[in-house]
């Protein structure tokens, strides 16, 4: 199997206000995807619509060859895909420990993923009597991702991890991405408003405007081509 995600000609909204539209993307195996666009372009909106928060008004998003539009989002982190929200990835008045086993007890799997983690992230043991909201963002957000990762088998979606941290943090969130990348067997699809995190992650990068897609290619061609498009159109 060449892709671990498809998304095909995907629309999707709130109520009656359109908002992704005729969205396509492909994830491969081990890949890295990046989702780079302005605030508002439709990149939480796509990645809840995946995640079955929203419901496709039509077009297909497909899973290890599995159509999992329509299921429900327990079904779908169930199947494998992890999932890092935009915000409130972690139970702030919980201690790390009591976040990890609210996922572990219900996910089945994810007790056997935690072994493995544990080794890439001390944070887990080091702090697990700690509550989470007073970890600094940077290690709420580690958190978060070692939360998501716990039911990730094949991939893992990120919605803006990088969002709010300050450069220190950002740049260790970068070096845990890059060990997810090179440690853990898995895809990730990373939406990004500032896409310096991605271009160094990612394999393709995709360019969403007002719900579609606009662009893709390799980081470096579309860096350089936003780039001019910004200094020479003003766009
Ligand atoms: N719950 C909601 N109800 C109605 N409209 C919404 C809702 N959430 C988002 N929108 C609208 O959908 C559009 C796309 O928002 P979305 O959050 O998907 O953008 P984004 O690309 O993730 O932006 P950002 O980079 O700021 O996170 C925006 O116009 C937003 O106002
Ligand atoms: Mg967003």
């Amino acid at each position: 199997m060449s892709n671990v995600l498809e998304i095909k000609n995907l629309k999707s909204g709130y109520g009656s206000v359109l908002i992704v539209n005729d969205a396509s993307l492909l994830v491969g195996v081990n890949e890295v995807v990046g989702i780079v666009g302005p605030n508002g372009a439709g990149k939480t909106t796509l990645l809840k619509t995946v995640l079955g928060f929203l419901k496709p008004w039509s077009g297909d998003v497909i899973y290890l060859g599995k159509r999992i539009n329509g299921l429900s989002t327990e079904k779908i982190v169930q199947l494998g895909i992890g999932y890092v929200p935009e915000r409130g990835g972690v139970l702030k008045t919980l201690t790390v420990r009591e976040n990890v086993e609210l996922v572990t007890g219900m996910f089945r799997e994810a007790s056997e993923k935690l072994r493995e983690l544990r080794k890439l992230f001390p944070l887990i043991d080091e702090r697990a009597s700690q509550v989470a909201g007073t970890l600094s963002g940077g290690e709420q957000k580690i958190l978060s991702v070692v939360l998501g990762l716990l039911t990730a088998k094949k991939l893992l979606v990120m919605d803006e991890p990088s969002a709010g941290l300050a450069p220190v943090a950002r740049k260790k969130l970068s070096n845990v991405l890059k060990n997810i990348k090179n440690n853990l067997g898995l895809s990730l699809l990373i939406a990004e408003q500032d896409p310096s995190l991605v271009t160094d992650l990612s394999d393709v990068v995709y360019v969403m405007e007002r719900g579609s897609f606009v662009r893709s290619g390799r980081p470096d061609e579309i860096v350089r081509t936003e780039v001019l498009r910004e200094h020479y159109l003003g766009l």
